[in-house]
């Protein structure tokens, strides 16, 4: 007989009819019920054996973690919290799991804990659902990209392009480290390397993309990035997946309104999609909050806060303007900030964007138009020579979630720009030719794929809403 998923099973009407259900154990119970995840949903099954039914060896292998498949009627369920369950006929072990063994155990477990265990925190509900909601927002992306007519394209992961600036890179090599070959100045040759150039991870398929924005308009990538900095903080992955839409003929403006739209719109996929995930995490999340003093603690549970942002527009507001909040600000006076703002020109720091977001305009935020010399080369530069036209979105319980730009379409201004940040112009030749030939405005933005997730599952470490996540000192698994 053909297996049934849980999620099929539990919507179904118990008629007495035949099912077959394979699953990991999460509990077994007077060595009666057993409560049985497949991971197609939140939602356990519970399989019913009657007394002597099975062997006495047989029933001390039904553990948690164990993995069975069980063939039985589907009957209504008389007990409380679950409209169906399976009247068991035959039972198979797939996969026995020595109890005594087995990390998990049907308690909670803290999250650092469950880090050390990744290969097995995917059994959890936890994980199971966020992952769940991590694949749909995944879905979502291209959804709403195919559905606007931009084009996905994949952009190069291994790259001999390092002028980018967005941050420190992975290099990739062949050569031995033991014994590498030597130019005659005594220099490791990486004309001997595998590309015969040096080569690193890419920090951002930007560059690369803008090629194909320049020729097919509206386009997007979509894959991993990896930067190398020390950053051991609660938002900050070596390797995390970043998307990044480039459009041919946007402005500024323009770049700013799909990024409202793109994120109401996975928001609200999210809430129409995903509700008993969601409502399993807001729930998580809420006794999380217990556990915080009063004032710490979120006005707006999990749910109310991802329909806060698709009901509401974001904040635009220009550097300047935030700078003159900030620094009449009451922390900023009280020097209640680590990093006082003091003048025009500073770079501003996640205490700084929270404050504008969490208590002043207690929404999402869009600020735009920042000093130059605090962005990347490739931004567009304002008539005031001051400015350019660069913005960040910035989100409750996470500061930026997504960093963009209108980009510097002309020619000079943009060689004159790469100069004076002493960047290698000879190696960005491909990338000022699309400025001498057929140049256009355009524009385009990245969204920080896990800090999307982090928003929409409530979770408080970035760590825990990619399966394997890589950091200073980290890459098992
Ligand atoms: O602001 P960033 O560095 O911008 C770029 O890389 C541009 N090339 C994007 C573009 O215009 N196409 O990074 C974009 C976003 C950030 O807003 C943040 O959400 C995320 O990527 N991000 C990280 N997420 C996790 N771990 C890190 N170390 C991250 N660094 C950036
Ligand atoms: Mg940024």
């Amino acid at each position: 007989m053909k297996r049934t998923k849980i999620k099929d099973v539990l919507a179904s009407k118990p008629e007495g009819q035949e099912v077959v259900v394979k699953g990991w154990v999460r509990t077994f119970r007077n060595n009666q019920f057993i409560s049985i995840n497949d991971g197609s949903t939140i939602q356990n099954l519970q399989a019913v054996v009657e007394i002597d039914q099975l062997e006495e060896s047989t029933l001390r292998r039904i553990t948690t973690g164990s993995c069975i498949s069980v063939q039985g009627t589907l009957i209504p369920s008389p007990a409380k919290g679950q409209t169906v369950e399976v009247k068991v006929s035959q039972l198979e072990i797939l996969g026995d799991s020595d109890p005594e063994k087995y990390p998990l155990q049907p308690k909670k477990h803290s999250m650092e804990f469950l880090r050390e265990i990744a290969h097995f925190r995917s059994r959890t509900s936890t994980f199971g659902a966020v992952m769940r909601i991590r694949h749909a927002m995944a879905f979502a992306v291209h959804k709403f990209f195919n559905d606007r007519g931009f084009y996905y394209i994949h952009t190069p992961i291994v790259t001999g392009s390092d002028a980018e600036g967005a941050g420190a890179m992975f290099r990739v090599t062949t050569l031995d480290p033991q014994n590498p070959p030597k130019n005659e100045a005594g220099e490791v040759d990486f004309k001997e390397d595998f590309f015969g150039r040096e080569t690193n991870l890419t920090v951002s398929g930007q560059l690369e993309v803008e090629t194909y924005a320049l020729a097919l308009s509206e386009t997007y990538t979509f894959g991993p990035t990896f930067r190398a900095e020390n950053s051991n903080t609660t938002r900050h992955l070596a390797e995390f997946w970043m998307i990044e839409p480039e459009m041919a003929f946007y402005d500024i403006n323009d770049n700013m309104q799909l990024a409202q739209d793109f994120l109401q719109y996975l928001m609200k996929y999210a809430l129409d999609n995903c509700r008993e995930d969601l409502e399993f995490l807001d729930k998580r999340a809420a006794d999380e909050e217990m556990t915080k003093p009063q004032a710490q603690r979120n006005e707006l549970s999990l749910i109310d806060r991802i329909k806060f942002v698709v009901e509401n527009d974001f904040q635009r507001l220009t550097y300047t303007e935030a700078i003159d909040i900030l620094r009449n600000s009451n922390p900023n006076k009280k020097k209640k900030f680590q990093y006082l703002v003091d003048q025009w020109g500073v770079d501003l720091q996640s205490e700084h964007e929270r404050f504008l977001v969490e208590k002043h305009f207690k929404k999402p935020v869009i600020l735009y138009n920042y000093p130059k010399d605090i962005k990347a080369f490739y931004m567009r530069q304002n008539e005031d020579d001051k400015t350019v036209a660069a913005m960040d979105v910035l989100f409750p319980g996470i500061g930026e979630i997504i960093g963009g730009s209108q980009r510097e379409e002309r020619l000079d201004r943009l060689v004159s720009r790469i100069n004076e940040m002493g960047l290698p112009e000879k190696d960005l030749w491909w990338y000022i030719d699309l400025r001498r030939f057929g140049s256009a405005p355009h524009s385009g933005f990245g969204l920080g794929f896990e800090r999307l997730i982090l928003f929409v599952t409530g979770m408080t470490n970035i760590r825990d809403v990619i399966p394997f996540p890589r950091f200073p000192g980290n890459a098992e698994f």
